[in-house]
């Protein structure tokens, strides 16, 4: 990649697990990245070595205030190739969601499936063209794919999610940009457990590549982190 002209990244939820391995892999790729979280992380932090990464704090999805603030702060940025929202949650993710507290249940759909939807309508005037909003999403949340149940209320605010970003991709159907959700694979971060079957490096560097093939494409789709269609 030309170092002149540099890809961009908004990458959000950069603290640890998937986004903090997706800007470390993003940056090996040659991108500018402008990273966000909600507490100061020293992890990120290390990454910050030679000016390509930009850190912007105070930023949580569920704060409409935070987003806004945040679009303000990079109004004069320039435009980024891709703004990915990686931020989600699992919380009681093994209690089923008529068992759950209801607060606990509203907060998983408000951070898994309205922030980052409002979140994408905060910044896609933001995204350069032919560029994307990649929103991230989970397997399990393909209504088509649930045989088994489990963590229903997690996956139910994913396939909200999946639902509010076609019509997100719907709404803004002649846009110079397309939005893809992305599934990374059951992968060994906090909210993924140490049984899960891959490294946050392997799926990072998955889904980077798969988003870099896909730059310049429009519509809405349901990609994982090797590049397959994943059913809804
Ligand atoms: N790991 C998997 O196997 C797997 C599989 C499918 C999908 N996913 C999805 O991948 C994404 C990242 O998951 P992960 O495995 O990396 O989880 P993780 O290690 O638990 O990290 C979650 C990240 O989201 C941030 N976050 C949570 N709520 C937020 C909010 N309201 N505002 C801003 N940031 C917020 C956290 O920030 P703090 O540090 O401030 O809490 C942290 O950076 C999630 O959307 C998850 O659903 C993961």
């Amino acid at each position: 990649m030309c170092a002149l002209t540099a890809r961009r990244a908004l990458v959000v939820g950069a603290s640890r697990g998937l986004g903090l391995g997706l800007v470390a892999r993003f940056l090996d790729r040659g991108w500018d990245v402008t990273a966000t979280v909600r507490r100061p992380s020293a992890a990120l932090s290390g990454l910050a070595t030679d000016g390509r990464l930009r850190i912007e704090a105070g930023v949580d999805i569920d704060d409409d205030a935070a987003v806004t603030a945040l679009r303000r702060t990079l109004a004069d940025a320039p435009a980024f190739d891709l703004v990915f929202v990686v931020a989600g949650v699992a919380t009681q993710a093994g209690t089923p969601a008529a068992a759950m507290p209801r607060a606990v249940a509203t907060a998983v759909f408000q951070t898994n499936a309205l922030s980052p939807i409002r979140f994408a309508e905060a910044f896609h005037a933001r995204v350069a063209p032919d560029g994307l909003v990649v929103l991230m999403t989970s397997k399990l949340g393909s209504v088509s794919l649930n045989r088994g149940g489990g963590w229903s209320s997690y996956r139910a605010s994913k396939a909200a999610l999946n639902t509010l970003a076609r019509s997100f991709a719907g709404q803004h159907a002649k846009a110079a940009w397309g939005v893809v959700l992305m599934h990374p694979g059951w992968v060994r971060t906090d909210l993924g457990g140490r049984r899960a079957t891959l490294d946050v490096e392997t799926s990072a560097r998955g889904i980077v590549t798969v988003l870099e093939r896909h730059l310049g494409q429009r519509g809405c789709v349901f990609l994982d982190h090797a590049g397959q269609t994943v059913p809804w």
